[in-house]
């Protein structure tokens, strides 16, 4: 499948973020807990040169608890401060404070040696679109300072939150696009709804996810559309058929719609009504989205 995403906008991102990038102590990358790695965009390493850094493995709530785990130890040893947070309920958010000065104990410890009192941190948020970087400063700022959406966009002037003595965040977020380095990459973005799903083979990418859960998440596959007798010969189209059956997805003359049951399936797992589902780990721990 090719799997395309804005390309014209990747340019004016990076400048925005190159503009603003002088005036911040901390970068705060959000991921998709889901896909840490594909939803990262590796310029960003450049980008951020010499600024504290601190990842947030965003939608937790969605993602293996485990695997949440997994990718806290691997960020770890790359020398990141990181956290899992779910911004929309707010789950994690209360350790950030303390993890920020954590991750700016160097400046924080420049400023006194110099005698600066009470400069605050400044922070940006950034990430790919949809990574729910708005709804993160909306719950940190607690008020709806930005607006919440799906539509990548970047609000003009520069605005400072004052989150509290210690802490000011740029009110715009920093869109990063995504690296198509591989198609793995592009699948595991269309998979978590990332990417606009008219221009995506439906039936394709289901079957990509059902190769994968009869993998990794059998169980919770078998629980969620009540299918019993799953085992190592059952295929992507097998279970396509049970959904039909059971989802009632008929075209006209009861013959099998099987767009109709990719898409319950997608809808499904991007809302979490499958389970909690991690589709990439760190390389040593060798799962990833191939099946
Ligand atoms: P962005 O600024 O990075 O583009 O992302 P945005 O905050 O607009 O969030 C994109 C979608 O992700 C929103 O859903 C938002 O509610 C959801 N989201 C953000 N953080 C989390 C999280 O930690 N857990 C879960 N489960 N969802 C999260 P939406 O469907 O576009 O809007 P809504 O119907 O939820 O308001």
């Amino acid at each position: 499948m090719n799997y395309q995403w804005y390309p014209g906008h990747m340019t004016k991102a990076k400048r925005m973020m190159q503009e603003n990038i002088g005036l911040i102590d901390l970068v705060i990358e959000l991921v998709d807990a889901r896909i840490p790695l594909s939803s990262r965009n590796p310029d960003i390493d450049e980008l951020s040169k010499n600024k504290a850094r601190l990842i947030l493995l965003n939608k937790s709530d969605l993602a293996d608890a485990e695997a949440n785990r997994l990718w806290i130890t691997y960020f770890q040893k790359k020398g990141f401060h990181v956290l899992e947070v779910d911004a929309k309920s707010g789950q994690g958010m209360k350790a950030i404070q303390g993890i920020v000065r954590e991750a700016c104990r160097e400046k924080i410890e420049r400023d006194r040696r110099r005698g600066i009192k009470n400069r605050p941190i400044r922070a940006i948020v950034v990430g790919i679109p949809n990574v729910g970087k708005s709804t993160f400063i909306n719950s940190f700022a607690g008020k709806a300072c930005t607006k919440t959406g799906n539509k990548p966009g970047v609000t003009k002037g520069k605005q400072w939150i004052r989150m509290n003595r210690e802490l000011e965040l740029l009110d715009t977020p920093g869109i990063l696009w995504p690296k198509f380095e591989s198609e793995e990459v592009g699948r595991n973005l269309a998979l978590i709804g990332s990417m606009n799903d008219e221009i995506l083979e439906m039936t394709q990418l289901s079957s990509d996810l059902i190769g994968y859960l009869l993998a990794h998440y059998r169980e919770l596959l078998a629980q969620r559309y009540q299918m019993s007798g799953i085992d190592d010969g059952t295929t992507a189209l097998d279970v396509l058929t049970h959904i039909c059956e059971q989802r009632k997805c008929y075209k006209k003359g009861r013959e099998a719609d099987y767009e109709k049951a990719a898409s319950v399936l997608l809808e499904d797992f991007r809302s979490g009504r499958i389970g909690r589902i991690t589709l990439e780990l760190p390389a040593e721990n060798g799962k990833t989205a191939d099946r």
